[in-house]
């Protein structure tokens, strides 16, 4: 049995590309006792990898030029010397880049047997739906009949994010980069409205079309200019939970200063930053409700899947390029 790792090689001054990472045999882990071999299933990509590239001080430790890759992972126990995991069972959590690789179990989570998808895990029922419940839910808080925008709409959190919303009878109106992706969110997902960022019309002007009362709700995956018109339209008391800001995650430098002070204070606007481990005393019960809006089909697992642990970087890489409708994954 061969085993291979992705190991990250350089830290990037801008946009990451293939040159960030290598390709790289390795052996197959020897267990010890307590431990058990995981052969990996599926990988999540995610924008925040981004940020752990850099050396900075963040929630999340940088990488380590020279060490292995991580991010969250499905895996199959296929080796056990521990008594609590047994083979063929599967587990989540944060792993190496490596097709197998050995550990005692600490920070991962059992996956039940046939209760919803194994790759769910990594989307709806994983980290990304949990950010779009909590976020939306808790700071976000929608009332019905409100107007729910949500830019990165057409991505893992922002299309949990615009059904959520559609459950709590918002108008949902969604901001993504292609007309495919727009025609989707509305005629898949039943959008209210959706428009195309990159479509060269002036976005302010379909904004107003498509939140004909304003913006009650602004569900933030994206930041920078998107952001910065968004803000016309909000109205008073407008929440906003600023999930994400992938435009600027490959900018060296970042722009001075925030312009939309004026609207926040005149319009009593509430903006909150969160992370969604600020919530993990609650993982389970919103892991309960996302399942079953899943099994009475409310809420779909929407997913971009490339296969080949090689393809795992330009997986990534491709949600800078918005390659992916829904959760970005590789399958192993
Ligand atoms: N706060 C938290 O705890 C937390 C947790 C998870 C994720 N997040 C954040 O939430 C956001 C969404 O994450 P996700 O996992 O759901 O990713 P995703 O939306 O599935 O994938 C990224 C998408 O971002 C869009 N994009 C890329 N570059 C952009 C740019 N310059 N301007 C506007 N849009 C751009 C692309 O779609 P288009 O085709 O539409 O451009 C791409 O498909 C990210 O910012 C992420 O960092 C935060």
């Amino acid at each position: 049995m061969k085993n291979k790792s992705i190991i990250f090689t350089k830290r990037p001054k801008d946009f990451p590309t293939n040159e960030n990472f290598s390709v790289q045999d390795d052996i197959v882990p020897v267990l010890n006792d307590n431990q058990i071999l995981l052969k990996t299933v599926y990988v999540s990509v995610d924008p925040y990898l981004r940020g752990r590239m850099n050396n900075v001080k963040s929630y999340i430790p940088p990488f380590e030029v020279g060490e292995p890759m991580k991010s969250t992972i499905v895996a199959e126990v296929i080796e056990s010397k521990n008594k609590n995991y047994s083979v063929g069972s599967h587990l989540y959590g944060m792993l190496d880049w490596k097709t197998f690789q050995v550990s005692d179990g600490t920070g991962l989570f059992p996956i039940p047997k046939d209760l919803a998808p194994l790759s769910s895990y990594l989307g709806v029922l994983g980290v990304t739906g949990l950010t779009a419940y909590f976020g939306l839910l808790e700071i976000g808080k929608p009332k019905e009949n409100e107007t729910l925008l949500v830019s990165g709409a057409a991505g893992a959190v922002g299309i949990t994010v615009s059904q959520i919303g559609k459950i709590k009878g918002c108008r949902v109106v969604g901001i993504a980069g292609s007309d495919e992706k727009v025609d989707r969110l509305k005629n898949k997902f039943g959008l209210d409205a959706a428009i195309n960022y990159k479509n060269n019309k002036n976005l302010l002007n379909e904004l107003k079309t498509a939140c004909p009362n304003g913006v009650d709700v602004y569900f933030d995956n994206v930041g920078g200019e998107v952001s910065d018109t968004v803000f016309y339209l909000t109205n008073n008391f407008c929440r906003i939970p600023v999930c994400g800001a992938i435009s600027q995650y490959n900018q060296p430098t970042l722009p001075v200063g925030p312009r939309n002070n004026p609207f926040i204070i005149s319009r009593r606007i509430k903006m909150q930053g969160f992370i969604v481990f600020d919530y993990s005393d609650k993982y389970l019960e919103a892991q309960m409700q996302l399942a079953s809006w899943m099994k009475e089909g409310k809420v779909t697992l929407e997913e971009t899947i490339i296969e080949g642990f090689e393809n795992i970087p330009d997986a990534f890489l491709g949600l800078f390029n918005g390659k992916n409708f829904g959760k970005m994954i590789v399958k192993i």
